[in-house]
């Protein structure tokens, strides 16, 4: 197996820690990906993308887990990021290091048994601003590939919003595995039409 086809292949798994994240929707896999190693049993994200404030604003809110003081300080600190000093990778303070190079601000409150909330706010015409990527992708890839956990997805422009919430799909599906073939290109339609349609947006 090439060097490149390892790389690429352990991407659609789970994000290395040494990519960059290129885009809004990578940085919510990867942040969410925390949440789920902290056993959390729902999972609120919520992007606001508003034209009138010129800023994009994301939420992500767990009930694992959370993280002691000690932690918390370490995994905001951008001066301590040399994974060789830290056990703990980058995924939180690149998303800092992004949010606030793109005019933007980031914050994080948690505490050991209350669960983690991060927010990030990003500058939305900051040439640093990520683009907001395959969100659709994200969304399915975390519902289908976590069925334990749960996840509500809201999407909100100027124009409208939508809410995803998995536990009403699986309370449709019934039996069905949420992780089915089926369900997954239906859940993938499901948003993108939703999306479009309540929240303005040409294509996604
Ligand atoms: N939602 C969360 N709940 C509990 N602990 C968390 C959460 N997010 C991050 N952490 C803790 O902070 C550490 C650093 O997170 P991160 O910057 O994403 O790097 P990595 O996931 O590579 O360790 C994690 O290893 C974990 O111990
Ligand atoms: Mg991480």
């Amino acid at each position: 197996m090439s060097y490149m086809f390892q790389f690429f292949s352990l991407k659609t798994i789970h994000l290395p820690k040494f990519a960059a994240m290129k885009n809004l929707a990578l940085h919510i896999l990867d942040i969410v990906h925390n949440s789920i190693r902290a056993e959390a049993t729902l999972v609120d994200i919520y992007l606001y993308q508003s034209q009138k404030k010129n800023t994009i604003e994301l939420v992500i809110k767990d009930d694992g887990k959370g993280m002691s003081q000690e932690m918390l300080d370490r995994v905001t600190d951008p001066y301590t990021t040399s994974r060789r000093e830290r056990k703990v990778g980058l995924g939180i303070s690149l998303l800092k290091q992004n949010a606030e190079q793109a005019g933007g601000s980031f914050s994080i409150s948690s505490g050991e048994g209350r669960g983690t909330m991060i927010n990030a706010t990003f500058q939305l015409d900051h040439l640093d601003t990520p683009p907001l990527g395959d969100i659709i992708d994200t969304i399915v890839t975390l519902t289908t590939g976590n069925p334990k956990a749960d996840f509500i997805y809201s999407h909100i422009t100027d124009q409208g919003e939508y809410t995803y919430d998995s536990r009403k799909v699986k309370e449709v599906l019934e039996d069905v595995p949420i992780y089915d073939s089926q369900v997954v290109t239906f859940l993938r339609e499901m948003l993108r039409e939703n999306i479009e349609e309540n929240c303005g947006v040409e294509s996604l």
